[in-house]
């Protein structure tokens, strides 16, 4: 029907536009109805388009019949005004409207396909736990806290004075050469164990007894193995006070150890040497791995050594202001990895300080 209708307005002169005018209706009519028909069927925004072209762009017939009514009379403008006015605007119409349905449509499919199912179960963040040598420190700290002992904290970074003098190993005594040091500087190292704090300790209390702590914290020495680390953990205990005698160090252990391993373990002093206990000694516990009948664990003597130990030395006393005469004391220092390793059945301390969450998992 377009081409009629073109070549009708083609033909279209003033003079027979009444009587083309009614032919024009009827065209348009019949146009009209298979363009509604058209866009009804349409299926995607694209083909809307085309319609849109046909009738309203530059080359369609509303168009042309739109400018050519501009150059017509005042009076004779309705005639061709009525007519395509009503063409123009249901077809625009149902054009917008099938438009704006086809875009809901796609919208919705989009959705859809976006569509995420909040009822699935989610993938959860992972909480975690202390590290093991957390653990067993807060352990140690607990069953120190049960029979009156308080934490008291040194510092990583320590003078000389606090971390060889005061503990009765001045320069060039050989006992250094037990503790590869790390120095900063002449006289400030990175402490090599916890027993400075002994010292600091004492130094604050002193003249008040009883001085009865347990100092935990990181100790630094140039080792490096399976079994030795260059930074590691200890807990110094120190119990100073009047009438302190060995068998009060020799029960403390027993319950130390009774408490973090069982009430089936013993323990064993063997004598040994520290610059600042006199009597020293190296305790170990029963092996619990093979019940003491020897295994590779405890390299087959049925017992595992875990701290040193000792009386404090009368110099160590007398250094913080304490008269050895009125007052004796018991100190002795452990290593947490290996109370940990022993504790856990660890074999590499440096498993420890991978943080590989499969292994930390496991405690
Ligand atoms: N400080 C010693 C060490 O690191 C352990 C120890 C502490 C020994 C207290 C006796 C008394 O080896």
């Amino acid at each position: 029907m377009i081409k009629e209708i073109n070549t009708l307005l083609e033909e279209l002169q003033p003079d027979t536009l009444k009587e083309k005018a009614k032919q024009l209706e009827d065209m348009l009519e019949t146009e009209k109805l298979e363009a509604l028909k058209l866009i009804e069927e349409l299926s995607n925004i694209e083909e809307s388009k085309e319609i849109q072209n046909k009738y309203f762009g530059k080359k369609g017939f509303v168009t042309k019949i739109m400018k050519y009514m501009g150059k017509m009379s005042n009076e004779d403008k309705p005639l061709l005004g009525k007519i395509i006015h009503d063409f123009k605007v249901e077809i625009e119409n149902n054009l917008k409207n099938k438009v704006g349905h086809l875009e809901s449509l796609a919208i919705n499919e989009k959705l859809l396909a976006e569509k995420i199912d909040i009822t699935l179960p989610g993938k959860g963040g992972k909480i975690g736990h202390k590290h093991p040598l957390t653990l067993v420190e807060e352990e140690i700290k607990e069953i120190f806290r049960r029979i009156g002992f308080t934490v008291a904290e040194g510092y990583e970074i320590e003078e000389d004075y606090f971390n060889f003098e005061r503990l009765n190993i001045p320069k060039e005594h050989p006992a250094r050469e037990m503790q590869d040091t790390f120095y900063l500087s002449e006289d400030i190292v990175l402490r090599t164990h916890t027993s400075p704090v002994q010292a600091r300790i004492m130094d604050k209390m002193h003249p008040q007894l009883p001085v009865k702590i347990v100092a935990p914290g990181k100790v630094f020495r140039r080792d490096d193995d399976s079994t030795h680390s260059p930074m590691f953990h200890q807990i110094e205990g120190l119990l100073v006070d009047k009438n302190i005698t060995f068998s009060d160090l020799k029960g403390i252990l027993l319950y130390l150890v009774q408490a973090i391993f069982g009430k089936d373990r013993k323990i064993r002093l063997r004598p040994s040497y520290f610059p600042f206990t006199e009597p020293s000694a190296e305790v170990d516990v029963s092996c619990g791995n093979c019940n003491q009948e020897g295994c590779r664990m405890c390299s087959y003597t049925g017992w595992l050594e875990i701290l040193g130990s000792g009386m404090v030395h009368p110099r160590v006393l007398e250094m913080a202001g304490y008269d050895p005469e009125e007052v004796t004391g018991f100190a002795f220092g452990l290593g947490i990895e290996r109370i940990a390793m022993l504790k856990y059945g660890i074999d590499d301390i440096r498993l420890l300080y991978e943080n590989d969450q499969r292994f930390l998992e496991q405690f």
